[in-house]
């Protein structure tokens, strides 16, 4: 049998949405998937944050639209979808990776509002995406969808309750949509980041909540934090026709952390 040729850098003629794409990983995952030939849907609620990424693929010469959207609209993530649908056709590849880790203290100090909110935008968010992007992927004969989850989807970490629940809780979410759908093409992974130079991790580190540089002493053997381009890379690659039979899989990418 001879070599096949499968191309995980070309993506000319197919379409990526990102959510929260204004920021961090998504926003290099929007640029990296454009700069590869990708028609790309930025979603994001942060109207700015949104329209800077789409300038920045414009100005490298990429094709985007930028889509304002809140993902735990229901209303909000249909039409985004059905916007991309009309725009470019088809949906070939999501990223559900818009995602929030606000302060909540511990599990008894966690109030009732932050919990629903944190839950609101990582699970029910992600629930939303993929109930809507399958529904587009299925018309063209199938997809990758590429959730985000963190290494706080694999092991805990205090004062983060609800967000080491919800970072769990789409490990399950992801498995069980990836076995309804298995049968139609449609594949679905989760993509477990460590510690990644982005706002959010930076916001954490302002706040008090750790030092990077100790937090990666102490618990990356790579000594190093992360950049976004190298999670971009992997969900590119698990998007892509390389990754063909890749599907429920949960994919660490953060410097040996988990393993440590
Ligand atoms: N940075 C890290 O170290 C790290 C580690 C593990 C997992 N993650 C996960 O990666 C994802 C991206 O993180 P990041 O560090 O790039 O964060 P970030 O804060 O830099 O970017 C997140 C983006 O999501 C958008 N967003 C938030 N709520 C939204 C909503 N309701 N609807 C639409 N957009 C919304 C924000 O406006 C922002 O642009 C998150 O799910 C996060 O939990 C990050």
């Amino acid at each position: 049998m001879g070599a096949t040729q499968v191309n995980v850098m070309n993506w000319s003629g197919r379409v990526a949405l990102i959510t929260g794409a204004g920021s961090g990983i998504g926003r290099s995952t929007a640029q990296e998937f454009a700069a590869l030939g990708a028609k790309v849907a930025i979603l994001d609620r942060d109207e700015g944050a949104g329209s800077e990424t789409l300038e920045a693929i414009l100005r490298a010469g990429g094709e985007a639209i930028f889509l304002p959207t809140d993902v735990t609209s229901e209303d909000s993530v249909a039409a985004s979808v059905a916007e991309t649908v009309s725009r470019f056709g088809r949906l070939d590849a999501a990223y559900n990776n818009a995602g929030i880790s606000p302060d909540t203290g511990t599990t008894v100090d966690c109030s009732r509002e932050r919990w629903d909110q944190i839950f609101a935008v990582n699970v029910t968010g992600v629930w939303l995406c993929m109930k809507h992007e399958i529904e587009a992927m299925l018309k063209t004969g199938g997809g990758a969808i590429m959730n985000t989850g963190s290494v706080s989807s694999l092991r805990a970490a205090p004062q983060l309750p609800a967000y080491v629940a919800s970072k769990h809780a789409l490990i399950g979410l992801t498995k069980v949509t990836a076995l309804e759908y298995a049968k139609q093409n449609i594949r679905v992974n989760i993509i477990c980041p460590g510690v990644i130079e982005t706002p959010m991790l930076a916001k954490k580190a302002a706040e008090g909540f750790f030092s990077i540089d100790q937090y990666v002493q102490s618990s990356v053997p790579m000594n190093r934090a992360g950049r976004p381009d190298e999670i971009a890379s992997a969900v590119i690659w698990a998007c892509s026709e390389a990754a063909s039979y890749l599907t429920g899989a949960t994919l660490s990418v953060d410097g040996g952390m988990v393993i440590a």
